[in-house]
């Protein structure tokens, strides 16, 4: 209903269409219901997309695509020989075919890999920050950097993302999902691209990472400080994915709130009434706080070489765009099992790959 508001407010239309709308937004509750029930297959067939909305075209297609070369019209297959750079040993007694660190234009590698192949993908790609990242590598102070710097404008690199998120989705497992790590510099339309590529109805979430406090030094700008990166989180079918709910510590208010009582053991519990009758919860047998799309326990690798001496862990290896262990470890216990295959196409300083 506040859609219809808003156009009639601004660009007036047919009634026909505001009616047409208004279903829209019927339908799109009822998306909303059978997508909660898991039938996301259903969902599609009640919100067919339209190629026109009144006068102005619906793009159903991600930018880039054209209809008779898909992304090859503006990036080509090239054949190259591929390089493994190393095999990883991962608590196999024999390093096994997926341990590969690869190196090379993701997008000519992943045109290498068969459909359906892949479990579980983490990209951490450039945010379209407009930087150039730099860092002095290595005993031999050799500089390595990558660009995010797009001459196309954001047209430009959402198209360039799209071929490698169309290959993306063409090599996970139908019960795959993606994490794509992204920040306020182009979430909003990598999300639109991603709707028309793993579909609306396949969305996962939007996870809001907040990585740091809004110290003095981040608050140039008149504007609050910025304090969060996101993760678009797509399955390719919603439902079939995998995930195994995770949990967080309770904060000790919540502790000191809820488990006040102490058995004879010294264990701490909080009675419940269960069916009528009342049972003891006790803190040590329960899991915690249910994971929430809002993760602020998992701090940013940002600080001095005494702050994290004094936290007793220092994970940095100098890579200036790394990521933190926990929160790799989190998405790859969320979504994937034992044995699974998991990928990160962006590998930078590789915090993915050493986690997994
Ligand atoms: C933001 S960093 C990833 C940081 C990583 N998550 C970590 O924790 O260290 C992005 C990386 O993607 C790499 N990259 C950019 N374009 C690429 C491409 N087409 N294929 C493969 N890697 C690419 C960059 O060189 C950079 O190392």
């Amino acid at each position: 209903m506040q859609i219809s508001c808003i156009i009639v407010g601004r660009n007036p239309i047919k009634n026909r269409q505001i009616s047409e709308l208004r279903n829209d937004t019927a339908t799109e509750r009822k998306l909303t219901r059978r997508r909660h029930a898991g039938t996301p297959s259903a969902a599609r067939e009640v919100l067919p997309r339209p190629a026109r909305f009144g006068n102005v075209p619906v793009e159903a297609e991600p930018k880039g695509w054209d209809r008779r070369q898909g992304f090859q019209k503006h990036y080509p297959s090239v054949s190259l020989p591929t390089q493994i750079i190393e095999r990883v040993k991962l608590g196999n007694e024999e390093p096994h075919e997926p341990n590969r660190l690869i190196w090379g234009d993701n997008l000519h590698i992943m045109r290498q890999i068969s459909n359906n192949s892949v479990d579980l993908i983490y990209i951490d790609p450039p945010f379209f920050s407009g930087r150039q990242y730099n860092v002095i590598w290595g005993d031999n102070n050799e500089l390595r950097s990558f660009d995010d710097i797009w001459e196309g404008g954001l047209d430009g690199y959402l198209i360039w993302l799209n071929a490698r998120l169309y290959e993306m989705k063409r090599i996970l497992k139908p019960t795959g999902s993606i994490y794509v790590h992204c920040d306020w510099h182009a979430s909003h339309y990598i999300k639109v691209e991603m709707d028309k590529i793993f579909g609306y109805e396949n969305m996962i979430d939007q996870i809001v990472w907040h990585y740091g406090t809004p110290s003095g030094g981040r608050s140039s700008g008149k504007k609050p400080v910025k304090v969060h990166d996101n993760l678009l989180v797509y399955a390719v079918n919603y439902a079939k994915h995998t995930y195994n709910k995770q949990f967080t510590p309770y904060s000790d208010k919540y502790v000191k709130d809820w488990f006040r009582h102490t058995d004879e053991d010294g264990r701490m519990y909080r009675t419940r009434s269960r069916k009528g009758v009342i049972v003891r919860q006790y803190l040590d047998e329960s899991p915690g706080v249910p994971l929430s799309n809002v993760w602020s326990d998992i701090m940013q690798l940002y600080g001095s070489a005494g702050w994290f001496a004094k936290m007793g862990t220092d994970e940095r290896i100098g890579y200036p765009t790394q990521k933190p262990e926990a929160l790799v470890e989190r998405i790859i216990k969320a979504s994937s099992n034992e044995g699974d295959v998991v990928a990160d196409m962006f590998v930078g300083g590789g915090t993915f790959a050493s986690v997994a």
